[in-house]
């Protein structure tokens, strides 16, 4: 078990660059191994969860070589992954389990998905029931249908969805499965959510549209290989750095090659809504955009965040509600009701936290409100709940508190960013 004291009055400086974006990561991985040929994509995130996705395909028969961040997929075609021997364990990994449900109902074998305790809590009724839709066979655990997933071969027939959560595991989960069902696929989306299936589809040939909210996949679609794939920076390990040089005084610094994918970027418009200090510097925008995000410490005013919003900053709101609590006011963000069942109910994981550093938080029907002060007590030990997001978030109230913090059980932190640590110590010392 790790802890990390955060030693308040030091500042962050200079320039890092955050690792390869997740979501992508999986999704290149992903298609890559059911692609013909062989793709490469460099700065790849290693991180345990995406590790997870490799290894997934590598059981399946798909040789994937890993150098450092750079990736290379010998993919077997659509219709060539092999049976595992043995269950999928996807260790912390809601994604994966997600994606592969629908990648993996449509294919001539047998397969199980299991996971870490945290995994086995999060509901799979979202994927598994529209999936069934499409004559997809998938048994779980009790009426949230939790993991072990049992997944048995199945013939798929296109149907038509309307995803009204504005999520993005759920929209892609059935595209997946949309490549391997009879006719065509429709997603309906509601709400808007990262569109990076979609984007990739497009770079491996699938058959693929989009008009406004209606996204359709042909199940005669057949993938070929991508070369020199170049995934960018993720900003949802940025906004650690981004919202630590607005809220430490003295702090000032710049995250380079951060995806700026417009489903992406909603922690930015809040934090900008919120006073912030931030300069974007775009350096490419084929593919995914991409660019710098020049932070630094500034006086943030309260905010209210609405409903939504939440897609396009799911996984920031932990480190929103550490800026909400040094900013000025009263800041709301209004039916967070998505944080219930992420790794940890981060709702709770964060009030807990954030009020031991002295915050003041009040929680109702999954509304969040936050009393800002210019500046927490800390002096408290605080729990990451395993959960990587909260241990990162944490640690950020805690170096912006008065007195110092311990933040417990941070291993977690190495699910999505394996040198956050490193990162951190080498701004806080540049
Ligand atoms: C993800 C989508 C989001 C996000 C998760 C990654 C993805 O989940 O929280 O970390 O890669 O599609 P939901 O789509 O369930 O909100």
């Amino acid at each position: 078990m790790t802890d990390f004291l955060c030693v308040p009055g030091q500042v962050l400086r200079g320039h890092i660059s955050v690792p390869g974006d997740k979501s992508i990561s999986h999704r290149f991985v992903m298609l890559a191994s059911i692609a013909h040929g062989r793709s490469t994509a460099s700065n790849l995130l290693t991180g345990e969860d995406c590790i997870s996705t490799v290894n997934a395909f590598r059981s399946m028969g798909v040789n994937i070589k890993l150098s450092g961040t750079c990736c290379v997929v010998d993919g077997v075609g659509k219709n060539g992954l092999k049976a595992p021997k043995e269950p999928l364990f996807l260790g912390n990994s809601g994604t994966t389990m997600r994606l592969l449900s629908g990648l993996l109902a449509g294919q001539g074998f047998d397969v199980t998905l299991e996971g870490d305790e945290s995994l086995a809590k999060r509901p799979m009724d979202r994927v598994v029931l529209p999936l069934r839709a499409m004559e997809a066979h998938i048994y779980g655990i009790g009426e949230r249908i939790n993991p072990p997933l049992q997944i048995k071969s199945s013939r798929l027939h296109g149907a038509t969805h309307v995803e009204k959560l504005g999520s993005a595991q759920v929209k892609s989960s059935l595209l997946l499965a949309g490549l391997y069902a009879e006719g065509t696929t429709t997603v309906i989306e509601k709400k808007r959510s990262r569109d990076h299936t979609e984007r990739m589809f497009d770079l491996f040939g699938a058959r693929f549209t989009k008009e406004g909210n209606i996204l359709k996949v042909d199940g005669t679609s057949s993938l070929d290989a991508v070369d020199d794939l170049l995934i960018p920076g993720d900003i949802s390990s940025a906004a650690f750095f981004i919202v630590a040089g607005l809220i430490i005084p003295g702090s000032g610094l710049v995250i380079r090659d951060v995806c700026l994918n417009p489903t992406r970027i909603g922690i930015l418009d809040v934090l900008k809504q919120m006073g912030a200090h931030i300069e974007i510097k775009v350096k490419r925008s084929a593919g995914e955009p991409c660019g710098d995000i020049s932070v630094r410490h500034s006086k943030l005013r309260a905010v209210t965040v609405s409903e939504d919003r939440l897609p396009f900053l799911i996984d920031e709101i932990p480190i929103l509600m550490v800026a909400c609590a040094f900013a000025q006011g009263q800041s709301c963000i209004m039916n967070a009701s998505e944080l219930r069942v992420k790794e940890t109910d981060r709702i709770e994981s964060m009030a807990t936290g954030l009020r031991a550093l002295g915050a003041e938080i009040a929680i109702e029907n999954d509304t969040i409100t936050i009393m800002g002060k210019t500046q927490l007590q800390g002096d408290a030990e605080v729990e990451s709940y395993d959960d990587h997001r909260t241990a990162m978030s944490l640690i950020v109230a805690g170096l912006a508190s008065e007195k110092a913090v311990t933040v417990k059980n941070t291993g977690c932190i190495a699910i999505s960013y394996p040198d956050f640590v490193d990162d951190l110590r080498l701004s806080l010392g540049a």
